[in-house]
Parts: structure tokens; C-alpha cells; sequence
């Protein structure tokens, strides 16, 4: 297999780490991709949002598969053009990339098909929000939330009214997401442990992955401003004894099945993003892609073809797969650089790589990296992930805060209680 990789992240350094090791395949190609993935990717110089570009190139370069990262191009309709040259992707189409690229369609379809979420209310007017507010129809903190994809920044968690106000006024009269933020969500504040559940679907059959969970803030103990993810672990624990089937039941193949009934089956990963709450698990958000840095964690985990089962889930035979789990849990610990997720300097040398990954339970992804000469230096906010395993969850921490402190850069930091929840939980 000849398979094409799109982004050029930690979650794709981790795709193609992985789809490496399948015996299918060949070659590996990532777009744009970036230095610390070659190898064992190639690169093509095409950007990850250039969806005419990335049609040519997958179907000039014959790929047999395309494995797509981010969502932006599988909301802009990636996948339907893939499919429709004949190309096999996973990935859903634009239609059913709704789930995340709109959280207005992504509740408004929980509700239609009784899968659980926090309660909500619809708003095209800041005016109208705001009177709800007031009426006291949401207790504080409320969660307020643009309708379209904000690199992540569109969810805020007003501590009162006058907060709410502020979020308000910014996304729908200051339009800091521009059209994202013309149509709001509010909903109600949930508490609890979050967890991140992947499952591969062909739009019929599912194939779950090992639960993860994300650290979304910077510093220790959840506090300071959030970021795109600051370290996961996976551990089948996370999710407790019962929990994991009763999350496919209650929200995997509830979704599978209402977005085949509603005309627009979703093929590819789908990224439900839990609160676990007293009261049972509820949505928080749907991904159509793989969780990063989740990926970095979960894929050193799977055993079996990648390659093959991405191939079947293209292919709507994801009844075939095989793929199964390995018992050990992983932990991915992400270095970013000095001031993310601000402002940050870029350029800084990165040393002791070499060291971090000697250890064969090891690997150090490239988040945000680039060479120079014979050495690299940052390049992103997160820079890399590095990421290991264990045979038991004290292991992995271990071995991958061992590694992590192997490495250095100007400005470094990383937070060094990423799966701390679980392990005191365990204990
Ligand atoms: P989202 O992009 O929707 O996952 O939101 C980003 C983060 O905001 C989540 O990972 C949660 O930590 C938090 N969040 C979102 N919705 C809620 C909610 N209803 N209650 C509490 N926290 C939330
Ligand atoms: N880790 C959260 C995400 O991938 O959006």
C-alpha cells in the first residue's frame, strides 16, 4: 500500500509511525508532513487546507489510501472529492464532518437521536442569549460556545453574567471567529473526570479504540489557559468496568446509526468527548478525526493492521478488521515552548532527541519542529510528544518523564502531572 497522510503534526508524525510498522505497506507520503516524520514519511510540499492540491496529488500519486488529520479539509469536503476520483479514504464527507464543524448540528442532532449531552439553547442574537441568562435559565458557570470550527478556542466557561456577557459580545458583535461565532451554543456547566473514546466506523460496523484522556490546560492540576492539549495517556481504566459498552451503546452506535438514517453515513474516526458524570456519561463534542495528542497515545497501543483496517473501513468492510489492544497503557507528555499557548519564539535548538528516544518503549513525536543542518529546532507551540509505555500506568509516567527530561530547549516547559488522575485513582 502506497498511502498518503494528511497534516503534518504529533498526531500524523504518530499515523505514520505507525502505518510504518504494517506489512502492507510500502511507501508512506505526508502533506505537507514535516521534518521529524521523515523518515519514515516522504514529503509533498502541499498544504494540509488546499483540498484542489491534495486531489491532484492523491490521485497523481496513485495513493491507495489517504489517511486524513486534521478537520478543516474534511469539513471543506475533502473526502467526498476523494471518493468521488475513486481514492480510498477514511475520513467522513463534508455533510458528516457537521458533527464538528458545526456544535449547532452536533446538538441539535444529539437530540434528535437521545444521545446525552448537556442541555442547551440556540442563539443568533447576543441579545437573546443574554435575556436567557438573565431569566436564569442556566446556573454559573455556563459553557457558551461558537457554531463553527475556532482552532479550538471557541468554547468559554463564564464563571457569571457579566463573563457571559463578555463571550458573548466577542464571538457575535466583535466576530473574533468571523462567521463561526455568528450562531451560538449555550449549555449547562457539566462536572466530572473527561475521557476521549475514538472508534473507527465505515458508517455501519465500529471498531473502538482504547479510551484516552486529554490535559487541555497548561499548568498542573488544570489551571491556567487552555491549549491544545498538553499530554494523554490511554489505560483501558479510564473508562470504569461497564462503562466502555455502555458508551458504544449510548452514543457510538446511537451516532452511527442517526447519521446513516439522516443520508450522510460517517466513515472515518469518530471523537466523542465525554464528561463522565455522576450521572452518567454526556457528550461534550464530536471530532471527525483522530485526538491530538490522544493519537500519540493510543496508536502505540494497537496491535494489528492499521493500514488494512483503515483500508476496510474505506472500503465499508470494517467487519473484516482485526485489530486488538495492547493491555500495557501508554503516556504521551507534550514540551511546548516557553509562553504557549501566547506568544512564543520559534527557532530555538532542541538537544538530547537522540537520548529521549534510545529506549525501546519510547517515542519522541514532532509536533511542532524543523531542521537545521544537522540538529532541530522549534517550530510550533507544541513541539513534541514524547510518548511511552509500560506494563503498568507507573511505568509508562515514569519512563516517559524520564525521557522527557533527557531533552531540552531554550524556554521548555510541560506540565508533570499528565495521568496523575489516574494513577492516584488506581491506586
Ligand atoms: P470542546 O471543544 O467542546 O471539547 O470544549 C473544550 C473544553 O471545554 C472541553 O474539553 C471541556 O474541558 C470544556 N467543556 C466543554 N463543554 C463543557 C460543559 N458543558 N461543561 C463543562 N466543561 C465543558
Ligand atoms: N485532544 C482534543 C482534540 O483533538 O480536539
Amino acid at each position: 500500500m502506497n498511502v498518503l497522510v494528511i497534516g503534518g503534526g504529533g498526531r500524523e508524525h504518530a499515523l505514520a509511525w505507525r502505518l510504518a510498522q504494517d506489512p502492507e505497506v510500502k511507501a508512506i507520503t505526508a502533506a505537507p508532513g514535516s521534518d521529524g516524520m521523515c523518515p519514515p514519511a516522504a514529503r509533498a510540499a502541499v498544504d494540509a487546507a488546499d483540498v484542489d492540491a491534495l486531489v491532484r496529488l492523491a490521485v497523481d500519486g496513485r495513493f491507495d489510501l489517504v489517511v486524513v488529520g486534521p478537520e478543516a479539509p474534511l469539513v471543506a469536503g475533502l473526502a467526498d472529492r476523494l471518493a468521488a476520483a475513486g481514492v480510498a479514504v477514511a475520513g467522513p464527507g463534508a455533510a458528516a464532518a457537521r458533527l464538528e464543524g458545526s456544535k449547532i448540528f452536533a446538538k441539535d442532532f444529539m437530540a434528535r437521536h437521545g444521545i446525552p449531552t448537556a442541555r442547551y439553547e440556540v442563539h443568533d442574537q447576543a441579545a437573546t442569549a443574554r435575556r436567557s441568562l438573565e431569566a436564569g435559565r442556566f446556573e454559573f458557570p455556563v459553557v457558551i460556545k461558537a457554531d463553527g470550527l475556532a482552532a479550538g478556542k471557541g468554547v468559554v466557561i463564564a464563571a457569571d453574567l457579566s463573563a457571559a456577557q463578555a463571550a458573548l459580545a466577542e464571538m457575535m458583535e466583535r466576530r473574533c471567529f468571523g462567521a463561526a461565532g455568528d450562531r451560538v451554543v449555550v449549555e449547562e456547566f457539566l462536572q466530572g473526570e473527561e475521557a476521549s473514546c475514538m472508534a473507527l466506523t465505515d458508517g455501519e460496523h465500529v471498531v473502538p479504540l482504547p479510551p484516552a484522556q486529554d490535559h487541555k490546560r497548561v499548568f498542573d492540576d488544570d489551571r491556567g489557559p487552555n491549549t491544545g492539549g498538553m499530554g494523554a495517556y490511554s489505560d483501558d481504566r479510564i473508562l470504569p468496568p461497564g462503562l466502555a459498552d455502555a458508551i458504544l451503546d449510548a452514543v457510538i452506535r446511537p451516532t452511527v446509526r442517526g447519521m446513516a438514517a439522516e443520508g450522510h453515513p460517517f466513515r472515518g474516526v469518530l471523537y466523542a468527548g465525554l464528561m463522565l458524570t455522576a450521572a452518567g456519561p454526556r457528550v461534550l463534542e464530536f471530532n471527525v478525526r483522530f485526538g491530538d495528542p490522544e493519537t500519540q497515545a493510543v496508536l502505540p497501543r494497537l496491535r494489528g493492521s492499521l493500514a488494512e483496517t483503515l483500508h476496510l473501513l474505506a472500503e465499508g468492510r470494517l467487519d473484516h478488521a482485526r485489530l486488538d489492544t495492547d493491555p500495557w497503557p501508554a503516556v504521551c507528555v507534550v514540551l511546548a515552548s516557553g509562553g504557549y499557548p501566547g506568544e512564543y519564539a520559534k527557532g530555538r535548538p532542541i538537544h538530547g532527541l537522540e537520548l529521549a528516544g534510545q529506549h525501546p518503549h519510547v517515542t519522541v513525536f514532532h509536533a511542532g519542529t524543523r531542521r537545521e543542518g544537522e540538529r532541530f529546532v522549534t517550530a510550533g507551540g507544541r513541539v513534541l510528544g514524547v510518548t511511552a509505555r509500560g506494563a503498568d500506568l507507573d511505568a509508562a509516567v515514569m519512563r516517559a518523564y524520564e525521557a522527557a527530561s533527557q531533552v531540552h530547549f531554550d524556554g521548555m516547559h510541560y506540565r508533570r502531572d499528565i495521568a496523575l488522575k489516574g494513577l492516584r485513582r488506581y491506586r
